[in-house]
């Protein structure tokens, strides 16, 4: 039994429940932890200067905002999430673009009209992704290109992770926050989440041995940035900043051929 914890906003806390009752002390935290409200240890963000950013709200988000999850615009109607971020129903998420404060009514906003979800997704470990086209196309928004080299999955990269997920109490709620996670290398993360299926053909391994700086719950499907180009997507973690528990992220080049194919139609 492990706490690995790959749910958007909505889902967490039954899963939580679920895996608390079934025992595993590992993971009280997650369920008796003060409710938390971005990115933990980052810097506020401007999405002035990351227009490709998007909020993906949802109305079953159990966050007053309905901040649920992140995504990232990769061409004027089509954003790139997490496969684990697209469960709900089509008509009940909101992107939103340009929106530093969820609590304002700042940027532009779109509904849903198509969900794809890799189908290998839940079937085989990995596979965390997922293209939703906008009803009304963000046009005129700077979209992020796909990372397209595996080789870009270097230890010691200098990406950097975006999104309106949990602080952990160390910063504001639902405002845009950044944080630079460094790639800590397919063969530390194969090594602290051997029992937890880590993939390391489809996932990276990001952020800080000693903890302290990490993506969060509701940060899913969020955008890794590397170079430009739009490296990994936030997927999972066992707890937040942990020390010996980093972020892993679905990595955008093993599966950009997909992606590509759903990006262009
Ligand atoms: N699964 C989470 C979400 O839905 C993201 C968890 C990322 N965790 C981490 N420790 N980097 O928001």
């Amino acid at each position: 039994m492990t706490g690995k914890l790959k749910f958007a906003r909505a889902a967490l806390i039954a899963a939580a429940v679920a895996v608390a009752s079934a025992g595993a002390v590992g993971t009280a935290q997650a369920r008796t932890a003060p409710p938390k409200t971005d990115i933990v240890g980052g810097s506020l963000a401007s999405t002035a200067q990351a227009p490709w950013a998007i909020a993906l709200n949802n109305n079953h988000s159990p966050v007053p905002s309905g901040q649920y999850c992140g995504a990232t615009l990769v061409k004027a109607n089509k954003i790139v999430t997490a496969a684990h971020c697209v469960t709900e129903s089509r008509s009940s998420y909101t992107a939103i673009q340009g929106r530093d404060s969820l609590s304002s009514t700042a940027g532009k906003t779109s509904k849903i009209s198509k969900i794809w979800k890799d189908p290998q997704y839940g079937r085989v470990a990995g596979h965390d992704v997922a293209v939703m086209t906008l009803t009304t196309p963000f046009t005129g928004v700077a979209t992020l290109p796909l990372e397209t080299s595996r080789s870009a999955d270097a230890v010691g990269a200098q990406s950097t992770v975006y999104g309106w997920g949990d602080t952990e109490q160390t910063g504001p709620a639902d405002r845009f926050q950044k944080v630079l996670v460094p790639v800590l290398g397919d063969a530390y993360c194969g090594d602290v989440y051997a029992s937890d299926g880590y993939v390391a053909n489809g996932e990276i391994c990001a952020g800080y041995k000693e903890g302290g700086k990490d993506s969060c719950q509701g940060d899913s499907g969020g955008p890794l940035v590397l170079n430009g180009r739009l490296f990994g997507v936030v997927s999972w973690g066992i707890g937040c900043a942990d020390a010996g528990n980093p972020g892993v992220y679905a990595e955008v080049a093993t599966y950009a051929t997909a992606l590509t194919t759903q990006i262009n139609n």
